[in-house]
């Protein structure tokens, strides 16, 4: 299990790390079902940590995706892993092997800067690109407007940086019109930080031993007022 000293915390659900990748960050945006009509699709996660969001994002895309569409994944992460370190953890899900090898491929041993790489599926073709650094710095810097945002911090207690009023602003301002965004968090602050920055939010049931998470859609006629 992935652990972060710098953090205390562990980098996914230690009840299960992929299926709650795919109840929290797919479902909760309503993927793959959006996939499957788009041509063009951007997705934008904070916290790379291992890839596995990122890969099981690919395994759903290369389902679903039609002929010669092309997703945009960006994620924003300060501590890239070493690739020894990301194997390591990703030895765990062994039917993403081929997905994980072609990942690793591209990533340095011991990265110090953005990562961008281009991988083509079965069918739609993916560019990853992972800046580096700290996320309100990079996101506020970067030109994209995301249909699906993966919000993937560390816990909000221990990691407030990641879910500040800022940063969800920078969110919102990089969000496209209709677009969505899912959390594992239910903390009261973040969802009053979400809504504050424009999106309408709302509850839903958790992944394993958790009550509730968060989901949501960029409001039409911007900024909320906090309940
Ligand atoms: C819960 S883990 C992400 C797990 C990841 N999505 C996965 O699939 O393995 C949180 C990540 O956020 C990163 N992080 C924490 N604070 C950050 C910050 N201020 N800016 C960018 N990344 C940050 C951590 O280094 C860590 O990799």
């Amino acid at each position: 299990m992935p652990y972060s000293e710098e953090f205390g915390d562990f980098y996914y659900s230690r009840a299960d790390g992929r299926s709650e990748s795919r109840h929290v960050f797919l479902a909760g945006n309503r993927l793959p079902d959006r996939f499957l009509a788009s041509r063009h699709f951007v997705i934008a996660e904070l916290g790379f940590g291992t890839g596995l969001n990122f890969l099981e994002t690919w395994s759903a895309w290369e389902a679903a995706a039609t002929e010669d569409a092309h997703l945009e994944f960006h994620s924003f992460e300060l501590r890239l892993l070493d690739r020894a370190d990301m194997q390591r953890a990703l030895a765990a899900w062994p039917d993403l092997g081929g997905k994980t090898a072609r990942l690793m491929q591209a990533w340095p041993d011991h990265p110090d800067g953005d990562i961008s790489v281009s991988l083509e599926s079965g069918k739609g073709s993916i560019t990853l690109l992972v800046h580096a650094g700290q996320a309100l710095e990079q996101l506020a810097k970067a030109e994209f407007a995301a249909d699906a945002w993966f919000l993937d911090g560390f816990s909000p207690a221990r990691n407030p940086d990641m879910w500040s009023a800022e940063l969800m602003r920078n969110v919102a301002e990089r969000t496209a019109e209709g677009g969505t965004f899912a959390t594992y968090s239910a903390a009261g602050w973040v969802r009053r930080n979400l809504q504050a920055a424009g999106f309408v939010v709302s509850k839903h049931p958790g992944h394993a031993n958790k009550r509730d998470m968060s989901a949501g859609l960029l409001a039409s006629s911007g900024p909320v007022s906090p309940e």
